[in-house]
């Protein structure tokens, strides 16, 4: 197995005697989520696993603890090895000796399943207790915070692991959207669509239209980049939704795929860009032999998308609903705070820090606290872009005040 690192104090004897105490660990994988340990005590996180018991392989132990800790069971054709790491500092018995320790971890996934809990006294002493998490940062910036404040070896190891499985995660997210959407609709058709799309966009781009001339922005923005993202955001969407009712996800797919397709053709004639891709998508679709009635659905979808203001209604329809609240979800966060400074520079040649902080909190800010989300799904994804804006804006404008020159704020 490769070595992911090394945790190495250097401040043991290199001849004494070496105490071994293998673990093994778990990184599980699943619909895009990823389960852990919560530590209660210490509100950090871990990966399910534990010691190696005498006679016991690597995977074995791994697949023990996993069901001990968390009551899932380990498909076992699914366990992929991802790597070790080694720690090695002085004995805490024998300060002659090593305390050598290897931990294996594997990649794997669960059956839907669930065994009985067999937690034993120091998880339960330590309030350890599965969770199933949507992603690694919040993870990773809570195991930060403790080894700050408690400085157990056992966080930083961990947070490091998850910054490699994170990687990992990410990787498979666009995997997962893919392999998902080739399934509902075929090779050949989800190919088509996004070659399509690119294509119509690229063209409207090298004659200066589309997303770019409106914000007189160059730096590479495109609309094909932001619709695979929010192919990514649907699927997330449609993922964590419970109840599947009235849900079409093929035709959901497509019109995601061609929501902004009319981007080009709408900056030339002034019309509204969602009604400018209808007949787009419906020459498309007539093309390649979908029917009359699906075509205008999805058509109808693509249309309607920009009408937000309809998010509220009783009666809106849960796909677009859906389309509508992944669209959203693309555009702001984080990547709305940097696409933000991008305008703010694009449209003020000497564009301060200050004035950046002052769009953030004028603009920025406000349209994240006033989420349009509708769904408990979307809700919780937004949640979670605002936590990290308002960390990000918070920290920014400490930073900015830190030169001692007077902070405007709103103007
Ligand atoms: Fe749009
Ligand atoms: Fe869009």
């Amino acid at each position: 197995m490769r070595e992911l690192f090394r945790m190495d104090r250097q401040n043991y004897n290199p001849d004494g005697n070496v105490y071994r105490r293998p673990s093994a660990r778990a990184i599980i994988l699943k619909d895009g989520k990823v389960l852990l340990n919560h530590v209660a005590k210490y509100d950090c996180y871990e990966f399910p696993g534990g010691g190696i018991e005498a006679g016991e392989t690597p995977e074995a132990a791994m697949q023990r603890e996993v069901a001990e800790e968390t009551g899932r069971i380990v498909i076992p054709e699914s366990i992929r090895e991802f790597g070790i790491v080694l720690r090695r500092q002085q004995d805490s018995k024998d300060p002659d000796g090593i305390f050598e320790q290897e931990n294996y971890y594997y990649l794997c996934e669960v059956t839907d399943e669930t065994v009985p809990r067999k937690p034993d006294e120091h998880e339960i002493v330590e309030g350890a207790e599965p969770v199933w998490v949507e992603s690694l940062s919040t993870p990773i910036h809570r195991n930060r915070r403790a080894f700050q404040k408690i400085g157990e070896p056992f966080m930083q190891r961990e947070m490091r692991v998850m910054d490699l499985a994170d990687e990992e995660l990410r990787r498979q997210s666009w995997e997962r959207t893919e392999d998902a959407a080739i399934r509902a609709l075929g090779t050949a058709d989800y190919k088509g669509m996004l070659a399509f799309v690119k294509q119509t966009l690229e063209d409207a781009q090298t004659e200066g239209k589309s997303g770019i001339g409106m914000h007189k922005l160059e730096f590479g923005y495109t609309r094909y980049e932001h619709t695979k993202r929010v192919l990514g955001w649907a699927k997330r969407l449609y993922d964590a939704t419970p109840d599947k009712t009235g849900l079409r996800y093929e035709d959901l797919m497509i019109a995601t795929i061609f929501h902004d397709v009319g981007r080009g053709a709408a900056e030339q004639t002034g019309a509204d860009h969602a009604k400018a891709g209808v007949p787009i998508t419906k020459d498309w679709l007539q093309a390649h032999g979908y029917d009359a009635e699906r075509t205008e659905y999805i058509a109808g979808l693509v249309g309607s998308h920009s009408d937000k203001w309809r998010m509220q209604g009783p009666e809106i329809d849960r796909n677009l609903l859906m389309l509508m609240e992944a669209d959203l979800l693309d555009d702001m966060g984080l990547l709305g705070i940097v696409m933000d400074t991008l305008i703010v520079r694009a449209r003020k040649e000497d564009a301060t820090f200050y004035d950046c902080c002052n769009h953030y909190e004028r603009y920025t800010h406000p349209m994240q606290h006033d989420s349009p989300m509708v769904t408990p799904e979307g809700k919780a994804l937004w949640d979670q872009k605002t936590e990290s804006t308002d960390w990000f804006v918070e920290e920014y404008r400490r930073d900015i005040l830190l030169g001692g020159e007077h902070y405007i704020g709103y103007r």
